[in-house]
């Protein structure tokens, strides 16, 4: 049963729900991850995208449930980041040899449009892709944005489950959030979404739905992470055994969207000493390294220990994966 699913998600990259749901469930089943590895490989190459991750901002006007800098956490250290301390962060990047960076950070109304785009020039004056994620903005934002030379754009729908969106996410609409991936979408940005995985209430039909919402809107990029419980948050006493479940997720989307770009996510790291690894054995093909300066790191704390380990690249080698000299768009498999 589960392996004329998997051949058929295989050879189709096409399944439906209750087949997604047969292969959420069936934990014992590890066949799930050779298959999601060898589309990959097959789509991908043995190349991995290396992405300098800059977190300049950790203020917030969001107070998801979940979230260690949502706004009601009284014990977090704000801080922003200044231009100049951006670009530092990006030439320390283009010395390590990443190709693009993502600029990340909390809904901060600080960084209006206007200094969105001035720091959108500044880091396009280098040879280097820009991915933003700074959450929800407006379709007349998004599109400044991209005429000022943004490529990529990151904003996970966190869960097609209208109810628990609601639960999680006070004060926010899932409306809102859709539309926006569409907009970016519409706009020309390569679009990344993706979601968390265990979230208290959440379900596997409602996972399935996830799955199936990443490749109605054609995503070209999938994150996709365990929840992992901040003990400054209303959700502080939830489980984190969400490693398993979320391995899954990120394997069924690989099988349904074999070409797009997947992390091995920070999340699953922190959650096993060796979780990139195992994401990289099983559909992911992008490692996000923290390039952020030392003195901020540890201050941007979505969930407890959260990991900044730098891959070298020999750690990879061992593993038979390079890392690519391209700047790591949906089509480039070298
Ligand atoms: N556990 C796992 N992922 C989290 N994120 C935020 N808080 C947590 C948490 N406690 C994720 C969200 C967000 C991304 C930047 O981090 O999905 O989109």
């Amino acid at each position: 049963m589960i392996q004329s699913i998997l051949e058929k998600a295989y050879f189709t990259n096409s399944l439906t729900k209750n087949e997604i749901i047969e292969l959420l469930l069936n934990k014992n089943d590890k066949s799930l991850y050779t298959y999601a590895d060898k589309i990959c490989k097959k789509y991908k190459g043995n190349f991995i995208h290396l992405r300098g991750l800059i977190e300049f901002t950790n203020v917030c006007k969001n107070d998801c449930l979940y979230c260690g800098i949502r706004c009601s956490n009284k014990k977090v250290q704000r801080y922003r980041l200044t231009n100049s301390q951006i670009i530092d962060c990006i030439k320390t990047g283009l010395k390590n040899g990443y190709k693009t960076v993502v600029l990340q950070g909390g809904e901060d109304s600080f960084f209006d449009c206007e200094k969105i785009i001035k720091i959108i020039k500044q880091i396009k004056q280098y040879d280097i892709a820009l991915t933003l994620s700074i959450g929800e903005r407006t379709y007349d934002e998004y599109k400044l944005f991209k005429e000022a030379g943004a490529d990529r754009y990151l904003i996970r729908i966190e869960t097609t489950d209208k109810n628990l969106y609601y639960k999680m996410h006070p004060n926010m609409s899932y409306d809102n959030r859709k539309n926006c991936i569409y907009n970016l979408k519409s706009l020309g940005y390569e679009t990344g979404t993706g979601c968390i995985v265990g979230l208290a209430g959440q379900t596997i039909e409602s996972l399935a739905q996830d799955i199936l919402f990443f490749k109605e809107v054609n995503a070209d990029m999938i994150g996709i992470g365990p929840f992992i419980p901040h003990p400054e948050t209303p959700l502080a006493n939830e489980s984190n055994d969400n490693f398993d479940l979320a391995l899954r997720v990120m394997a069924v989307t690989r099988l349904l969207l074999p070409d797009i770009n997947i992390p091995a996510t920070t999340a699953m790291e922190t959650l096993r000493p060796d979780g990139r690894i195992i994401a990289l054995k099983s559909g992911a093909n992008v490692i996000m390294d923290n390039i952020t300066l030392a003195e901020f790191k540890n201050k941007y704390e979505i969930y407890p220990d959260k990991k900044s380990s730098n891959r070298t690249k020999e750690t990879l080698q061992k593993i038979g994966l390079f890392p690519s000299s391209t700047k790591g768009f949906r089509s480039d498999n070298h």
